[in-house]
């Protein structure tokens, strides 16, 4: 058994503000409801001040929710906070999450206060949040840029007014792995009381870090990551939920676990893909419909002979449809005979040789080769067979 690490759920909320991506409140409490039966831990349902509709569906959310917490973001700002509060008011398990920016470019240049002020407001807000709900999450807007110190600072400051859970964002995605998982270890050894809280990790992915840097954090403390199903939000989007849950999951040396379904990924990202329009690219990492498509000549050969020469998940396992062997004019003939074999088609050696051949200009010329286009190569030796 590995140490848990509680996956926090940003999809409604860091997920939503993706341009374009908006959902109705059906939507958002279809995905919610699939989110409690994926298994996550919390569940981020909006940010209740912004519109009555967000405020609508996180109130919704609140009331339906199972088993997860709900968790409603605001900014340190008292009406936020009330507003938050009234939303989250019906949860099983209600949790505010609120913050203010802690890098010198947030505090001068966005803020305009001191960063002794800074402070001041985030413990006024944890200590207003905490009269309304015994779970408050502190955010440090910008803490992936913000001088480790100081960042200290604030942290201590509201884990004494009542922070159950401290968060350090990576909000531009600028740290590196060594950098992000120094700043969680800087601030589990520096920080008193942090050992009562949960670390969370959040983080974007600019500079395609994400991933990596949420694996960082738990590996130096945090026991927290919030994330999205397939890494949406703002900008090059979040930490990809089922990156971070596959690695933990493949990696067992970590001694991490998460409470994840891992079977119920695959259907859950075809879910936010559909239901925010949003394509998941052919490549992306567990869920990507290329994730287990096999195409070179190479590494088809090797596939057939054992699944695991070219694959280190079981595509069961993530709850996809399957290893696929693609027909391309990079395959060879194993792949050829392979696919050939399972139209119901047996050929000699020699017979597999000419076809090889007339398969490659075919596939030059259309790129994929199907089932259709494999029946029509095969057709006169169908014939042959049968006579
Ligand atoms: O990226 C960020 O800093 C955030 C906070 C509001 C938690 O999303
Ligand atoms: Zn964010």
């Amino acid at each position: 058994m590995g140490q848990k690490v509680k996956i926090f759920d940003t999809t409604l909320r860091d997920g939503e503000q993706v341009p374009g991506c908006q959902l109705n409140k059906d939507e958002k409490l279809n995905i919610a409801a699939a989110l409690d039966k994926l298994g996550v831990d919390i569940i981020e349902a909006g940010f209740p001040i912004s519109s009555p509709a967000d405020f609508d569906s996180v109130k919704s959310i609140a009331q339906q929710t199972e088993n997860a917490i709900v968790c409603g973001l605001t900014r340190a700002i008292e009406k936020d906070i009330d507003v938050a509060a009234e939303a989250i008011k019906h949860a099983r398990r209600p949790r505010i999450h609120t913050g203010i920016g802690t890098s010198d470019l947030h505090v001068f240049s966005k803020l305009r206060i001191t960063k002794e002020e800074v402070i001041e407001r985030g413990v006024a807000a944890v200590k207003y949040a905490k009269k309304y709900v015994e779970d408050v999450e502190f955010y440090a807007e910008d803490a992936g840029r913000t001088d480790n110190e100081y960042l200290a600072r604030v942290i201590e400051a509201v884990i004494k007014a009542g922070a159950t859970v401290v968060n350090i964002p990576d909000t531009t995605g600028y740290c590196l792995p060594d950098q992000y998982g120094a700043k969680i270890k800087y601030l589990k050894e520096n920080v008193s009381g942090i050992d009562k809280v949960d670390i969370s990790a959040h983080c974007h992915n600019d500079l395609g870090l994400a991933t990596a840097n949420a694996i960082a954090a738990i590996q130096n403390g945090a026991t927290q990551v919030e994330c999205t199903i397939n890494g949406i939000g703002e900008r090059a989007g979040n930490t990809s939920l089922e990156e971070v849950v596959m690695v933990i999951n493949q990696h067992e040396e970590l001694r991490f676990e998460t409470g994840i379904k891992t079977q119920m990924l695959t259907a859950m990202s075809h879910m936010v893909s559909e239901k925010m329009n949003m394509i998941v690219q052919p490549n992306k990492a567990i869920v990507g419909s290329n994730a287990f498509a096999h195409s070179s000549g190479i590494h088809q050969d090797g596939m057939l002979k054992n699944r695991q020469n070219y694959e280190i998940i079981d595509p069961d396992l993530v709850g996809a449809a399957g290893s696929s062997i693609v027909l391309t004019a990079r395959s060879g003939r194993a792949a050829l005979n392979y696919r050939i074999e399972k139209i119901g088609v047996k050929l000699t050696k020699n017979q597999l040789n000419e076809v090889y051949q007339e398969f490659l200009v075919v596939a030059d010329q259309i790129s994929l080769v199907d089932d259709k286009d494999l029946k029509n190569l095969v057709a006169e030796y169908v014939v042959t067979n049968i006579n």
